[in-house]
């Protein structure tokens, strides 16, 4: 699955997430940080210190977003959010092809959290970088992902995918991953489109009774489908 989550953040959360970020100073670290063996030789970029008190501040606010956005709750089904990280790349910077590691240790109480959604969460607007893509490759080829500040895109962690170099300007971004009550991406994605089935047929006053079976079908498939 691959989904672009529309004004996850609105226009005060985008200016109260870039003035702490722009003043953050030296929270800004070597990305490298928190790659593996395997991204560590092909990431090139600066984030957050994750245990700084900025990251604190600025993962509140995404984290508020995001769990009162019903698209990104039908997409992900959520289980467990490891907390938002975020990310800079100037001129240059680059982050080569790699799949995100499939377990990460929750910084603040170290439990483990599979990886089976990835998400980036776009800070700066296109106009104001060029390159910095997001390219993402699944079962249907590569994608291209620049989206404007405040939408989302959220896809299987699985795939592999890479930043392409920024030209000009910086790229500010947020990123996270979830471990989703559903494991299996052709599962989840049935789920996200059933879901969708549903919304449009509670908006046109469709059959109640179908309705009804319909969304008992979808509880069912979650409850038979789900870990917890
Ligand atoms: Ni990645």
């Amino acid at each position: 699955m691959l989904v672009c989550i529309p004004d996850v953040l609105d226009a005060a959360q985008l200016v109260s997430l870039r003035e702490r970020l722009d003043r953050a100073g030296e929270a800004w670290v070597d990305g490298r940080v928190t790659a593996g063996y395997q991204g560590a030789p092909v990431k090139f970029n600066r984030q957050i210190d994750e245990r700084s008190e900025v990251a604190l501040a600025c993962q509140r606010i995404v984290v508020s977003a995001i769990e009162r956005n019903p698209v990104f709750i039908s997409a992900v089904l959520p289980n467990m959010v490891y907390p938002p990280m975020f990310n800079r790349y100037g001129e240059g910077m680059k982050f080569g092809a790699h799949v995100d590691g499939s377990v990460r240790i929750h910084p603040h109480d170290g439990r483990k959290i599979r990886t089976d959604v990835s998400a980036t969460l776009f800070l700066t607007n296109p106009a104001d970088y060029d390159g910095g893509e997001l390219q993402i490759e699944d079962t249907y080829g590569c994608h291209s992902v620049k989206l404007p500040a405040g939408d989302m895109v959220v896809y299987t962690a699985a795939s592999l995918h890479q930043v392409a170099p920024i030209t000009r300007g910086t790229r500010t971004s947020c990123f996270f991953w979830v471990q989703s009550l559903i494991r299996d991406d052709a599962q989840r994605t049935m789920l996200y489109e059933m879901d969708g089935a549903i919304q449009r047929l509670n908006q046109t006053n469709a059959d109640e009774i179908a309705r009804r079976s319909l969304i008992g079908c979808y509880h069912n498939l979650v409850r038979e489908w789900s870990e917890t």
